[in-house]
């Protein structure tokens, strides 16, 4: 099927730090029209703010919903017309998550590849909690905002690394995203269903023990987590001391690894060896967080690139695109919402 060029908004946005790309579908290779990280100091400012960054493309809005309770399967089936495929796939799903299309469980799916030759779908199909949904419609509602599209941000994240070359091999994978305040793990192997699972740990808690070790107000550790002033700026006396991030957000760090593993080992017991974790969300952000995660769980843990999947304008100057490849691990959800392997 040959698709018109198209631009899309993804808004990567539950409440927190919003993450917004526009980006333009056509062609060999899509092309990034502009991005945004910014903190709307009330969830009725998500309004102006995306209207503001989507201008005319308001319409072509994707989102982002937590799906922290989600039951992901990947299902391969015969061919089928969408409509066929809406009636059907609750049935199909009943087979493996009994609850599935209750009153309280709502079915949604993604096509992920149609092999025409083998007549056959293969079809990343969540059971998700209808009323997560709902407050997520809600949220956007009351910044005038109705969505083209909404997603689970596990699936969005999984899809971007599957198109992104991700080897969908029986080899499992996983992707760990450290946010705001919390985090949450996937674990994926072809066939198998996704485990995904949210752990407490965040960034929230990383600002809290620096707060706690260093003695320093919330907004410093803040800057001090950002890397954007040194503690002993802030602190005289830790002038003399090594203060590395992971030396000062040590506890935090070892609770995300044994939460981590736990879910790991959990997953390998059923499904096989863990071969690698991406990284992605906020927190990936921290200095030198995937070589400690990586030491501790001793599975490769490598920082997402997402943004790489795409190309970006010539006018941008270097400042520009330093930031953006900086801070390209936390659009990993947002790259997956603009769906851009759908040319
Ligand atoms: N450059 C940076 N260095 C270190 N940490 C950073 C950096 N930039 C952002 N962060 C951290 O990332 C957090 C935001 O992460 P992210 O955008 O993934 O959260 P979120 O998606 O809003 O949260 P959630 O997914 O939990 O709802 C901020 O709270 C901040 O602590
Ligand atoms: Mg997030």
């Amino acid at each position: 099927m040959i698709r018109f060029p198209r631009t899309v908004v993804a808004l990567d946005w539950t409440g927190e730090t919003a993450k917004l790309l526009k980006v333009r579908i056509a062609g060999s290779r899509s092309q990034i029209l502009d991005y945004a990280v910014s903190l709307p100091a009330q969830a009725r400012d998500i309004g102006p703010l995306v209207r503001d960054f989507a201008g005319r493309f308001r319409k072509q809005l994707h989102v982002t919903y937590p799906g922290r309770q989600a039951q992901i399967r990947q299902i391969d089936l015969p061919i089928a017309s969408e409509s066929d495929l809406a009636s059907s796939l609750p049935f199909e799903i009943r087979r493996h998550v009994p609850f599935a299309g209750t009153e309280d469980w709502g079915v949604y799916y993604q096509i992920l590849r149609k092999d025409r030759e083998k007549g056959r779908l293969s079809i990343l199909a969540a059971v998700a909690d209808r009323a997560e949904r709902g407050r997520a419609v809600e949220l956007l509602a009351s910044g005038g905002l109705e969505p083209r599209r909404m997603e689970l941000a596990p699936l969005a994240a999984v899809n971007h690394l599957i198109h992104a070359g991700e080897r969908d091999t029986d080899d499992c994978w996983g992707v760990l995203d450290v946010g705001a305040t919390g985090s949450w793990l996937v674990l994926k192997r072809r066939g198998a269903p996704l485990h995904v699972r949210s752990l407490p740990v965040g960034c929230a808690s990383f600002a809290q023990e620096i707060v706690v070790r260093c003695g320093v107000s919330r907004q410093e550790a803040d800057l001090v987590q950002r890397a954007e002033i040194s503690l002993s700026k802030v602190k005289p006396e830790w002038r003399d001391r090594t203060a590395t991030l992971p030396s000062l957000l040590r506890n935090t760090l070892d609770e995300l690894a044994v939460e981590t593993m736990q879910q790991i080992n959990q997953f390998r017991m059923r499904q096989g060896p863990v071969r690698r974790l991406h990284l992605g969300g906020g927190g990936a952000l921290v200095h030198g967080i995937a070589t400690v995660l990586q030491n501790k769980i001793a599975i490769p843990v490598l920082p997402a690139h997402p943004l790489q999947a795409f190309a970006i304008p010539g006018t941008w100057d270097d400042k520009k695109r330093d930031h953006f490849e900086a801070v390209s691990p936390q659009f990993l959800v947002a790259a997956g919402l603009t769906r851009w392997w759908e040319r």
